[in-house]
């Protein structure tokens, strides 16, 4: 029997966000309401987790990651008793729910916050937050919204003092020197947990401290205090993700999942070589990217988000490197414009000019590659975005489910919606909607869903080992995935034009080959295997025989 794996090892999590997921009451808002009533959508696409964007009470001068309060629900989606409602139907449809949390800052409207402005200088209340007369403290610290920020440091009044933001002015950093804020946020954890959540996405953990002449991010004192978190996390005695946000070369996010600290956290760097390799249509860097990860930590740890609901993270050289960056910002389409803080501020589908076979590409990659692959609300249809809007605004806007009004995510008057639905030219929600995709055997939609079906088949695409196989073509990424059960090839074209190339299969000479989307036979395996991609063509194929228990897959 195979041993018994924690439910994220190898799940599938679909990101939303709620205010824009579905409408319940009718306000123009999503909520935790319309949300619960969509749960048979994602149980039917074939998703095994769901991440919640922040939830809590939140001024929203930063989408929710301003918070005001950690054990409570923004009234906007409901409260903790549609919370409850929520989470129970969420598990009875078999889905496990990762909320986001953030415990690196609070919102300045915190009562925290308010009180500690008020406190005299010294005083445990006051040391809730980082203080500082000098605003030249930390000066190693780049500032991470330079588009909205020029320090990290804001002059309070009414403290008489500077306080520390590594993000927006409203987003005091909190003091993890303190004892009692880290025994507080611990304390936020056993709130949710001992609610139900299965998971935390631990927003921005490298910068929990802070030290002179650092760049102040993963710090010794931030290790410590996750290693406490994951104790505590521990002592609830269940399997409880805890999944970083760590947007850091792999080197430098891979302490964060030592054996004692983290489960999982997102590979940023992957993302960017992937959008990379697509657009310059070739896989030296990814493959490169890839095997340092694999040498890093164990495949399975990483969370691989293709999109999320902040901008293409490409940082300043420190995160990808220049060359990527340059390979990036010439080759995607619209990689020119829409620059925000240190990335480009668009949606999947624009990004690949519209183009499914890209799409499809890119999530075949996503969805056979060892971790927990992340698909970001909307992407499952090639949704669009709408660039004028601000900030981060433009990849947030609601759900498409069907060609109605509002594209069937809310019954409010146009002006009442949080954001205006996608009718821009090629993604007219109209056109561009789970309805109609649902409808269409060709669809993208139809697409994931069936490659998620294929996944669920092949466990060795959620535990197996992973081994590239040597370059034979410069466009094409080729490896396999083993659990010792079965052995799947995967073979994918980044580029625009088509690849014959020859794979050295010699160490499965002479077994049967077949093809996992349609069950087609190949010819038997051999040092010279011959396969044609397509322009953006992939395929998995099935290595040999399939021993007899796997989770389903027989042979037909
Ligand atoms: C990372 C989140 O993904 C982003 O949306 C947010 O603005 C910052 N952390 C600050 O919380």
């Amino acid at each position: 029997m195979p041993k018994q794996q924690p439910w994220w090892n190898g799940a599938v999590i679909y990101q939303l966000i709620v205010r824009s997921y579905a409408d319940g009451n009718g306000d123009g808002v999503g909520d935790l309401q319309g949300l619960a009533s969509r749960l048979p959508y994602l149980r039917w696409l074939g998703v095994e987790a769901i991440w919640l964007t922040p939830v809590y009470p939140s001024p929203l001068q930063d989408g929710g990651y301003d918070i005001t309060d950690f054990k409570a629900i923004h009234p906007d989606l409901g409260d903790l008793a549609a919370f409850h409602r929520f989470l129970t139907a969420a598990h009875g449809q078999g889905l496990k729910v990762v909320m986001d949390l953030v415990l690196n800052h609070t919102s300045t409207l915190h009562p925290w916050f308010q009180r500690a402005r008020w406190a005299p200088q010294g005083t445990p209340e006051r040391e809730v937050y980082v203080w500082s007369d000098d605003p030249h403290r930390y000066a190693d610290a780049p500032v991470l919204f330079r588009h909205f920020e020029s320090s990290n440091w804001e002059w309070d009044d009414v403290a008489g003092q500077y306080y520390l933001h590594r993000f927006l002015r409203h987003q005091p950093d909190l003091n993890y020197a303190n004892p009692l804020v880290q025994e507080e946020m611990l304390e936020v954890v056993d709130f949710w947990i001992e609610r139900g959540v299965d998971g935390f996405r631990l927003d921005a953990v490298p910068f929990l401290c802070e030290e002179e002449n650092s760049r102040c991010e993963g710090l010794p004192e931030t290790h410590a205090f996750l290693k406490r978190l994951r104790e505590r996390v521990d002592s609830h005695g269940r399997d409880v993700l805890l999944l970083a946000e760590a947007i850091q070369p792999v080197k430098e996010a891979a302490p964060y999942l030592a054996d004692d600290e983290l489960h999982g956290a997102f590979n940023f760097v992957l993302t960017a070589h992937l959008f990379a390799a697509i657009a310059s249509g070739s896989t030296e860097h990814l493959r490169q990217c890839l095997q340092d990860a694999q040498d890093a930590v164990c495949g399975c740890r990483w969370a691989l988000p293709l999109r999320n609901h902040d901008e293409l993270w490409l940082g300043d050289g420190h995160l990808i490197p220049e060359e990527v960056i340059q390979i990036i910002r010439a080759g995607l389409h619209q990689g020119q414009g829409h620059w925000l803080n240190w990335g480009i501020n668009r949606r999947l589908a624009p990004l690949l000019n519209g183009d499914p076979g890209s799409n499809r590409v890119l999530h075949g990659l996503l969805y056979s590659l060892p971790g927990m692959p992340c698909l970001y609300y909307g992407d499952e249809l090639g949704m669009g975005d709408w660039p004028g809007l601000r900030d981060r605004d433009p990849n947030r806007t609601p759900m498409a489910w069907t060609p109605a009004r509002n594209g069937g995510f809310s019954s409010a008057p146009d002006p009442l919606l949080v954001l205006p639905p996608i009718t821009a030219p090629g993604y007219d929600y109209r056109v561009v909607n789970v309805e109609v995709q649902k409808q269409l055997p060709g669809s993208l939609l139809n697409w994931h869903r069936r490659m998620l079906t294929c996944r669920r088949l092949l466990p060795a695409l959620r535990h197996g080992d992973f081994e590239l196989l040597p370059s034979v073509h410069p466009s094409v990424l080729s490896y396999v995935r083993c659990d010792g059960r079965m052995t799947v090839l995967v073979a994918a074209n980044l580029s625009a034009a088509g690849a014959s190339l020859q794979l050295d299969l010699s160490r499965w000479e002479g077994e049967r080959t077949r093809e996992v989307m349609w069950g087609c036979e190949y010819p038997p395996a051999s040092a010279n295997w011959f396969v044609y991609l397509p322009a953006h063509g992939f395929n998995w194929w099935l290595l040999g025989e399939v021993e007899e228990q796997s989770d389903g897959l027989q042979d037909s």
